[in-house]
């Protein structure tokens, strides 16, 4: 089985470069379908959903070549069918996207009904609405989403009914070949929709607004890409870092990052007494006492965002004092409370709140990584207790952070992959 074994506790020294962003690359990567020809990206996290988004691209008909683990050129002069792999589709969410993106350019697409992390009810609805009010014909059945049109899709006004990052992104993927102009309102804003919109506009696509509430799209009837596009810093991989400098009393620079990102885990990392130097491009995190208790509620950008709740809860694990956290997004995203709770953290989480109440120490235990996010704040809270902490499940880990251990390591953390049923070696 594989597994991290997290030796604690450690004080995490040093510098640590973010890679690109995870949530921005998945949509960045079907966004190039909307290009008949190259895409050159740079910046790509070189992790498994990507791996797997560009096995998809490859099974559509894609060439990709890699100019190094972190760049490549797509070439989709080749796409033949907008029909994608099931098998492949059903293995993480981000495959929705190719719904949006596939539709610019085929009149018939199907994908498998999206999979990814277990944070509880994770309904498509919204992007359902949006590409019927553009015009396709939307059916889920057997498991299977089919979107069709007869004609070019047409821009129309559309008003989601609840912020989410994946229908914005579906909504600008399919309207930025649409005939006429689209205005999307009520959008998400977070930084990977408007990386995803910068990609568009770089390559001749007309958004406007991203990163506010109303996006306005005025159809273009092709895209070529002019020059390489690199991919934002990774919002959540930053912010997980700074959370396990902080709560390992260590003193950590976090470069390539783009400190206006990070705001809302910088003033809760403040609150819990951390002292932050921030930086043109990167952001330094020292913590010299226990932290302070605090209280967090996740909300859309440019509130604290759901994917750093698990990370941030080690804080309050270890807090003087108690600390509350209300989880607005996900229904389900309190599982990995159990697991910190068998390192000796007094949790009780009922619905969609959570109340830690500090203690001196953890102790190191056995636990799952039950999602990604999860996974993070089990390999922080292994760094924080005293003993061998075994984390299981770390697929989920790998899926959205590269080079994990050795980031860690080069922070001064003692932290080890193994696989028992391994043959080769692995390079996390
Ligand atoms: C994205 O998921 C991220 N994934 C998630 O990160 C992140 O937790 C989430 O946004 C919120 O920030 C990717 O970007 C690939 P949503 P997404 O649509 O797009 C409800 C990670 O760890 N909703 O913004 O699936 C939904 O139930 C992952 O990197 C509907 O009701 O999230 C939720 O309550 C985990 N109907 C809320 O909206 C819909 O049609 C926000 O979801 C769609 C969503």
């Amino acid at each position: 089985m594989e597994k991290f074994t997290v030796h604690g506790p450690c004080k995490l020294e040093g510098e640590v470069v973010i890679s690109g962003a995870k949530n921005a690359a998945v949509a960045i990567l079907p966004a190039t379908l909307l290009v008949k020809g190259k895409c050159h990206l740079e910046n790509v996290p070189n992790i498994s959903d990507i791996r797997a988004y560009c096995k998809i691209l490859e099974s559509l008909g894609s060439k990709i070549e890699y100019l190094s683990p972190n760049e490549m050129i797509i070439d989709n002069t080749n796409i033949k069918t907008g029909i994608a792999s099931s098998e492949l589709t059903s293995k993480f969410r981000a495959s929705y996207y190719l719904l949006g993106a596939l539709l610019g350019n085929f009149s018939q697409v199907q994908i498998s009904l999206p999979g990814g992390c277990n944070l509880g009810a994770r309904p498509i609805d919204q992007h359902i609405k949006v590409l019927e009010k553009l015009g396709a014909t939307v059916e889920v059945k057997r498991g299977n989403v089919y979107a069709s049109r007869k004609e070019k899709l047409k821009g129309s006004h559309i008003f989601l009914d609840v912020v989410s990052v994946g229908a914005t992104m579906n909504a600008i993927l399919a309207a930025t070949l649409a005939e006429g102009i689209t205005v999307i309102e009520n959008v998400a804003k977070e930084p990977h929709i408007v990386d995803l919109a910068n990609f568009l506009n770089s390559m001749g696509a007309k958004i406007q607004g991203a990163g506010t509430d109303t996006i306005r799209i005025i159809g273009v009837s092709t895209l070529s890409q002019k020059s390489s596009y690199s991919i934002i810093p990774d919002q959540i991989e930053a912010g997980t870092f700074m959370v396990a400098a902080a709560a390992t009393k260590g003193n950590v620079l976090i470069k390539n990052c783009i400190p206006k990102h990070l705001e809302h885990i910088t003033s809760k990392l403040k609150e819990a007494g951390a002292i932050i130097d921030e930086y043109e491009t990167s952001i330094r995190v020292k913590m010299n006492e226990r932290p302070k208790a605090f209280s967090v509620k996740t909300m859309p950008y440019p509130g604290f965002p759901t994917d750093m709740q698990p990370q941030m809860s080690i804080l309050l694990c270890i807090c003087d004092g108690t600390g509350i956290i209300v989880e607005n997004i996900w229904e389900s995203r309190f599982q990995y409370t159990d697991e910190l709770a068998k390192m000796g953290a007094d949790i009780s989480a009922h619905g969609t709140t959570a109340i830690f109440k500090g203690v001196d120490k953890l102790y190191s235990a056995p636990v799952r990584a039950h999602d990604l996010r999860a996974g993070a704040a089990m390999i922080i809270a292994g760094l924080v207790a005293e003993g061998d902490t075994d984390v299981y499940d770390i697929h989920h880990i790998l899926r959205g952070y590269e080079n994990i251990t050795e980031k860690f390591k080069n922070l001064g953390a003692n932290i080890v992959y193994s696989n028992d049923n391994a043959e080769a070696e692995f390079d996390a």
